[in-house]
């Protein structure tokens, strides 16, 4: 299977998570990414879906390909659900917070008179892709689900994002150093080092490989990861 035989989910953009009605807590993702591998997605696979937070609407004018809009990392894990099926390619762009305020607030909160802080209580979203893990874990029908992760790090960056790719049970992570200038959150470009996992055709285990990508356009860059994802489809490594 190709995958112009499959659907290709992709996310992108931050999500927001309210503290107060108007206030929030989010990130610096444009989108952008996510709607560069979007973009090659649409023309390599039989269907694709952008599933993406707040972003700029012009980035998203005139797409040929299913938009759906997310605001919360839960609508995001509901609207990815929503949106499965056993042949589906998952490339995950996008950068969900991690926790949440434990309570929204109903009404603004105030600045209070003597005293400098405010202590805000955060609680954890879910793991989008962990929960996708244990889906293909406990229903057959989703074993062959491919998906990719990236891995935004500003430090330890190859380590942590081995340690993604197995906790999350991935195919591949994209890794992201988000603590350059010239690529990462919102640049125009992008550096990348795809890690996967090169399984022993003879025994059940893999070692972790490394391809490093130069610095490139994010469209370009999407390119590559899609044509890795097609080289890794067809050797049936999904
Ligand atoms: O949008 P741009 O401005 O173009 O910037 C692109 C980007 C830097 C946002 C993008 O290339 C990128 O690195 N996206 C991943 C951001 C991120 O959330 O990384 P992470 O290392 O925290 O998470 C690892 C993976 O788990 C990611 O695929 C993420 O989408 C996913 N995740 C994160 C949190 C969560 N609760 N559930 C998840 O599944």
């Amino acid at each position: 299977m190709s995958l112009k035989d499959r659907k290709t989910i992709v996310t992108g953009g931050p999500t927001r998570e309210w503290i107060d009605p108007v206030r929030y807590i989010s990130n610096a993702s444009s989108g952008k990414m996510g709607i560069a591998v979007a973009d090659a997605a649409s023309l390599r696979s039989k269907e694709t879906v952008f599933i993406h937070g707040p972003i700029e609407s012009n980035l998203i004018k005139n797409k040929n390909y299913k938009l759906v809009q997310v605001e919360t990392t839960v609508d995001l894990l509901n609207a990815i659900l929503n949106e499965l099926t056993p042949s589906t390619v998952i490339i995950m762009a996008a950068a969900p917070a991690d926790y949440k305020p434990a309570e929204k607030h109903a009404t603004k909160i105030k600045k209070e008179e003597g005293t400098d802080e405010l202590v805000l209580t955060l609680k954890k979203n879910p793991d989008i892709l962990k929960t996708i893990a244990q889906k293909k874990l406990a229903d057959n029908s989703l074993k062959k689900v491919f998906v990719a992760g990236f891995a935004a790090e500003t430090d330890n960056i190859e380590t942590n994002a081995v340690k993604k790719l197995e906790a999350k049970n991935l195919d591949m992570i994209c890794l992201n150093d988000v603590s350059r200038k010239d690529a990462g959150f919102s640049t125009d470009n992008n550096q990348i080092t795809i890690f996967y996992k090169k399984h022993d055709r003879l025994k059940p285990t893999y070692n972790i490989e490394k391809i490093e990508l130069p610095l490139l356009s994010k469209a370009e860059t999407a390119d590559r990861i899609l044509d890795f994802i097609e080289a890794e489809l067809r050797s049936g490594a999904e």
